[in-house]
């Protein structure tokens, strides 16, 4: 799955100039970059309902789980990368995704191999304040 979903992003990502095309294909061109650092377990959040806030939904979703893995002791990453891959049809048939649901948030989540050290605030960019 991992040496599916880089494939994708290689050809998506070839012929781009933007910096997040060319970071991607930094990675995905490590032959011994795991696109899902061989966590034990894959949870693909997919969104079923038509208009405009269903993604949306899936990313609140996303963060809640994220927090309660947090709160269990469990480390979790969202995995951008394979959002192509999976809504192929090919994937959503071996992970039986029914054909009508899109994919959003594949997040995976395992045991922390060490402590996460606390990482620095980023400012916040206000825009306007009023
Ligand atoms: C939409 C989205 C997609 C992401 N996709 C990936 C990914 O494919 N691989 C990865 O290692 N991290 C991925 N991340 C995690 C980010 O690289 C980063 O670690 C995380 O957002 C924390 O960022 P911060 O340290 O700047 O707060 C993704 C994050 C988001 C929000």
């Amino acid at each position: 799955m991992s040496d599916s979903a880089k494939e994708r992003v290689r050809n998506e990502a070839q012929g781009s100039d933007s910096h997040h095309a060319k970071r991607s294909l930094e990675l995905v061109n490590k032959p011994d970059f795991h696109v899902f650092y061989n966590a034990g377990t894959l949870i693909v959040i997919c969104n079923k309902f038509q208009g405009p806030f269903g993604k949306a939904d899936c990313w609140l979703a996303a963060e809640n789980l994220m927090l309660a893995a947090c709160a269990k002791g469990l480390g979790t990453c969202v995995i951008g990368f394979a959002v192509s891959a999976l809504n192929t049809p090919e994937w959503k048939a071996e992970l039986k995704i029914p054909a009508e649901m899109t994919a959003v948030a594949p997040i995976i989540v395992g045991v922390p191999a060490s402590e996460t050290p606390p990482v620095p605030r980023k400012p916040p960019e206000i825009v306007a304040w009023k």
